[in-house]
């Protein structure tokens, strides 16, 4: 496991986040939706999820489409133009196409011509990567203003016949500034965990389509290019982690449950985030949750649920923040945000 203190590195510039944004596809599917395909029902996706719908990306959408909108709010948000960014990171399952990267494709979009592009695979994680890489990079000095974005095309890759998997996955896109400022005590991340249990790599998985399994006629009528997990064990996996992030991450840092002011966690299950609550124990209130409207949108969940706390009010400057993330890999990561 690493675990990385940004406080370890002595005097570093501020990685401050100055604005975010997010962009939700316009079209919802709900349960009653849902239903209508599978041998599933309204009651038992809300009773075992919390998900009552989600958003699915029209046709002519892909992933880097959802990165531009919420790369757009978010730079207006910070009062940024494109021409003055350094980089442009996005965390995505899938990006448009495996070559190049969809960061790539945000660059010429967003039209960013000084800007650094790349992406970062660590699946539902990617954001907390993501923001990981984009704040060191700011700390050290090596760039002043990063984009960071997680945008997800999930129902492209959902099995839209198999019930275990299809009700959670919703698409989307959120992004969020960072920019170096100058000591002080302002908006920082200040603390980081990054993990990953290579082991458990089968839990959630794409058979096909990669080096190992290069598409085929074949390959694509068994529908293994299509996401497979092992719902009960990833659910486990999630609470035990999703505890022990934000339990540890409070003790590195000296700072007792109570001083956390919101924590973002990736919409996984809303059934996960209650355990976690429960066990820590820490009030459900404490935390955002969007699920209910947006399903598990994999590396977008976490801008997507950052941005909408923003705008909804639920966070004041200089309040602490903890994101907790996890997902395919085994991987996971946590940061403590100053707002
Ligand atoms: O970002 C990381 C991605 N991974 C996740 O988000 C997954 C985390 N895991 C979960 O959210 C939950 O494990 C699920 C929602 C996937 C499943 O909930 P569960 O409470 O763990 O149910 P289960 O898998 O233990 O299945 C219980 C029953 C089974 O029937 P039997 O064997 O007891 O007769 C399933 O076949 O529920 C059945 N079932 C369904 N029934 C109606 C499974 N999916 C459905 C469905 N509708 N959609």
């Amino acid at each position: 496991m690493a675990v990385a203190s940004f406080r370890g590195l002595g005097r570093t510039k501020r990685a401050a986040f100055t604005g975010t944004g997010a962009y939700l596809p316009a079209r919802r599917m709900t349960n009653a939706d849902l239903e209508r395909m599978v041998d599933t029902s309204d009651a038992w996706i809300v009773q075992r999820t919390g998900i009552r719908e989600r958003r699915i990306a029209a046709p002519e959408e892909a992933t880097s489409d959802m990165a531009l909108h919420a790369a757009r709010a978010a730079l207006a948000d910070a009062s940024l133009r494109a021409e003055d960014l350094d980089a442009i990171v996005v965390a995505t399952m899938l990006g448009d196409r495996l070559v190049p990267s969809t960061a790539a494709l945000v660059q010429a979009a967003l039209g960013a011509p000084h800007a650094a592009a790349f992406d970062v695979g660590a699946a539902c994680t990617g954001f907390v990567y993501a923001l990981a890489v984009g704040a060191s990079c700011v700390k050290s000095g090596l760039f002043r203003n990063v984009l960071v974005i997680g945008s997800e095309c999930n129902s492209r890759i959902v099995d839209w016949t198999d019930r275990n998997t299809c009700i959670l996955f919703g698409d989307g896109a959120g992004a969020a500034v960072l920019a170096a400022a100058d000591g002080g005590e302002g908006s920082d991340i200040l603390d980081v965990e990054l993990g990953c249990d290579g082991a458990k790599a089968g839990l959630i998985t794409i058979e096909a389509g990669g080096t190992r399994l290069p598409a085929t006629p074949d390959t694509a009528a068994g529908g293994r290019h299509l996401l497979r997990m092992n719902g009960r064990e990833v659910f486990k996996f999630a609470v035990n982690i999703m505890c022990h992030m934000l339990v540890d991450m409070c003790r590195r840092n000296g700072i007792a449950l109570d001083d956390i002011a919101l924590c973002i966690p990736h919409q996984v299950n809303y059934r996960v985030i209650e355990a976690c609550c429960e066990r820590v124990p820490l009030p459900l209130g404490r935390f955002y949750l969007n699920i209910d409207r947006c399903g598990n949108t994999s590396a977008a969940s976490i801008p997507i649920a950052l941005d909408e706390a923003v705008r909804a009010g639920r966070l004041a400057r200089g309040d602490l923040v903890c994101i907790l993330g996890f997902g395919a890999g085994m991987t996971w990561g946590s940061a403590l945000v100053r707002w």
